[in-house]
């Protein structure tokens, strides 16, 4: 069987550890895939730094160089921001490379154009890990939309807010000493704004809006706030009544009508995001069949991450090799020349 080529666009906390995750587990991959699994290259930003990478690997600043030199079945993306990501995994996903994404920012401001180009270039594009870190959320929603309808979903999508003010709350210290933790920890985003300010959360949130709802609201009417004026007080404030403050992103749906929030709030001790404590994220889901689940783990980090994008590439192999083995029994023997729509 083939040998599975993978290349790595970036290589800093979540590449780094996606790429240990690869070469450690690679017969454990190979016995459920099916087939071997070879890094041939990485995209990284300044070629003059030290870095832990086995000889024969192309390790490149330049994507042309990358997709030109190597031949590539799937990339595994792990840069920050909107460009240079949206621009390379459009030029990948028209050449049918699948795609594996942990990149909220990018999902949620094209993520409607790449799953079109996705189709067009019969390429999968799968994306567990840009939600929620290591927590299933993705493959969860998708399952049970299958037969559910999906009311209400509650959330804590950015772990370094929840990690904030659980320390603040916990251990009294300051705003800035727990995101500088945060940060030391490989939780925050390079631009900590994206987390203290609710946009990482935000990006998540429309995420689950495309999948849920099939659109994404108008962004200027979401009510977007972060941890960044939470102060000691507030908390403690709270906390006499015995509340706490949660950072919240939600989606309700009530007679038709979508309302999407981030915004810190003060929920009571029955409420399912309480208990939530340290980096994890938790969604509690409302589906009308299957009553309220609740999801719950680390939502940022390395490890948790790369174990989302690792799990994300086994299913993708899953599904196609499945597709392809149902396509080769309907349609080969046929019309061999449809086969080539669906592979
Ligand atoms: N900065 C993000 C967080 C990383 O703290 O949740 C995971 O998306």
């Amino acid at each position: 069987m083939k040998t599975i080529k993978v290349a790595l666009l970036g290589f800093g906390t979540v590449g780094s550890s996606v790429y240990q995750t690869l070469q450690s587990r690679q017969s454990k991959l190979e016995r459920l895939i099916g087939r071997k699994v070879e890094i041939v290259g990485v995209l990284i930003q300044d070629e003059t730094k030290q870095r832990d990478i086995a000889d024969g690997i192309l390790v490149t600043s330049s994507f042309e160089e990358l997709i030109n030199v190597c031949e590539i079945d799937v990339i595994i993306e792990a840069i920050n921001g909107i460009e240079p990501g949206a621009g390379y995994l459009q030029s990948v996903l028209e050449k049918g490379i699948h795609v594996v994404t942990a990149n909220k920012e990018l999902l949620a401001h094209e993520g409607k154009s790449l799953r079109e180009t996705a189709d067009k270039g019969h390429a999968q594009l799968k994306y567990e890990a840009a939600v929620a870190g290591g927590v299933p959320i993705i493959g969860t929603l998708q399952q049970l939309l299958q037969v559910n309808h999906i009311s209400n979903v509650e959330a804590i999508l950015n772990g370094t807010s929840n990690y904030i003010l659980t320390e603040i709350a916990d251990n009294k210290v300051s705003f800035q000493e727990a995101l500088h933790a945060a940060q030391e920890l490989g939780y925050a985003e390079a631009d900590p704004g994206n987390d203290v300010d609710g946009w990482d959360a935000f990006y998540k949130l429309m995420i689950l809006s495309d999948l849920l709802l099939g659109n994404q609201p108008d962004w200027t009417q979401v009510t977007r706030r972060g941890i960044r004026s939470i102060t000691l007080a507030d908390i403690q404030a709270v906390e006499t009544a015995g509340w706490k403050i949660k950072h919240i992103a939600s989606l309700q749906v009530h007679e038709g009508k979508a309302r999407l929030r981030v915004e810190p709030m003060a929920v009571s001790q029955g409420h399912p995001l309480y208990e939530v404590a340290g980096v994890d994220n938790a969604v509690s889901i409302d589906g009308d069949l299957a009553g309220n689940l609740k999801l719950q783990g680390p939502g940022a980090g390395a490890l948790p991450t790369a174990s989302a994008i690792v799990e994300d590439f086994v299913q993708l192999y899953k599904e196609t090799d499945n597709r392809k083995a149902i396509m080769d029994t309907t349609f080969s023997a046929e019309d061999p020349s449809r086969l080539q729509d669906w592979l």
